[in-house]
């Protein structure tokens, strides 16, 4: 038995985009936004939506966070909606991608759907309105009752000799308004972004970023954590020459993992090119979060990639993640989903209530 969004509102909105699914995501949007503005409508969404419970806590790299389940990077790419969001029950959000100039990204359609797969395809290509104009937004915005997590991008436009550069002014320019920053080197739909993920070019990225975070907090011990997101296709031995980087930098943790270009075994065929999102990543995310726990054990964790349940919630925590972010599956399953893995991950036993601490 679905929720009434997966038996009604769902199939009525997929019907009514069919031919540009970026459709739906307008429309998610627009009632968001409403739902961020009318203060009764809200509350009335958050009492039905959202689960305060002590067990769901956790702290991770200094950050207090509500529950353990966020949104990942890409729904909110401009932070016109995380008020509305917010309401849903996540624990975080995580805001962007963001790149330095603005720009529109691929020509539409950009976004498909698979639903035998219960997956996505996109290849928005970075579309935001650079830093400037979402810092400008963030300043005007009360603080969100839940942490913010900024994603940063390379713009397409900047050379690959310049991307430290391009990734420092958007930083800078976030910095003050996140609880913590993801430097996305992993998203399949920009030339030449992977690239950014060997080891000299992370290097160059991270060594700026961290001189970037000294001036603009003196005690390292305060500065913001940082946070590297990398691809589902790296082999084991990319992923450990990261983390060596990574620790060279004092980085505070990797999020696993971004979209994926490989089409394992899908039913729906598609030719369509971007990346992959949904169940199909699920096993390999989880796969590549248990090889960075036992490789680094102090580094934290942010899983995602086909999170559709409490149960996959639970599995990709119990791979070694601390926290776990969706995106695929809210589209999937609606904002009842959010609800749905924190009730399940609420830990039914003393004994169990220990080892989830
Ligand atoms: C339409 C779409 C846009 C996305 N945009 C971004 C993005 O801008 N930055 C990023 O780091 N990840 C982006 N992602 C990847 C997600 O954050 C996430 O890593 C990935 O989809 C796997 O999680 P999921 O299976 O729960 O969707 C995007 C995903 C989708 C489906």
């Amino acid at each position: 038995m679905g929720s009434l969004y997966e038996n009604i509102l769902r199939p009525l909105l997929f019907r009514l985009s069919s031919r540009d699914p970026e459709i739906a995501h307008e429309w998610a949007l627009k009632s968001l936004r409403l739902l961020g503005q009318r203060t009764f409508l809200r509350r009335m969404i958050e009492r039905r939506y959202v689960t305060r419970d002590p067990r769901l806590k956790r702290k991770v790299f200094g950050v207090e966070f509500p529950n353990p389940v966020g949104l990942a990077a890409g729904f909110d790419k401009n932070g016109q909606v995380l008020r509305g969001l917010a309401a849903l029950g996540f624990g975080f959000i995580e805001l962007g991608t963001i790149t330095r100039h603005a720009q529109p990204g691929n020509p539409r359609p950009r976004m498909f759907r698979l639903p035998e797969d219960q997956a996505l395809i996109n290849r928005m290509g970075f579309n935001n309105e650079g830093a400037d104009v979402v810092a400008a937004r963030l300043r005007r915005m009360r603080k969100l009752p839940i942490p913010l997590g900024i994603s940063i991008g390379k713009s397409k436009i900047t050379p690959q000799e310049d991307a430290a550069e391009d990734y420092a002014y958007s930083f800078r320019t976030l910095y003050l308004y996140a609880d913590y920053i993801a430097v996305n080197v992993s998203s399949p739909n920009t030339p030449g972004l992977r690239e950014l993920q060997s080891e000299k070019h992370l290097d160059q990225i991270l060594t700026r970023l961290r001189r970037e975070a000294n001036e603009l907090q003196t005690t390292e011990a305060k500065q913001k954590p940082i946070l590297v997101k990398v691809a589902p296709e790296l082999d084991m031995k990319a992923i450990d020459a990261i983390l060596e980087v990574c620790r060279t930098h004092n980085i505070a943790g990797i999020i696993a993992a971004n979209t994926s270009t490989t089409r394992p075994n899908l039913k729906g065929y598609t030719p369509e090119a971007g990346g992959l999102s949904g169940k199909p990543l699920f096993t390999k995310a989880c796969e590549i979060i248990c090889h960075i726990r036992a490789r680094a054990p102090k580094f934290a964790i942010i899983g995602t990639g086909g999170v559709f349940s409490a149960e996959d919630a639970r599995q990709m925590l119990g791979a070694g993640a601390d926290l776990v972010e969706l995106y695929t599956g809210f589209i999937y399953k609606g904002p009842g989903l959010i609800k749905e893995i924190n009730k399940g991950l609420i830990p039914k036993t003393e004994e169990e209530n220990t080892l989830s601490r």
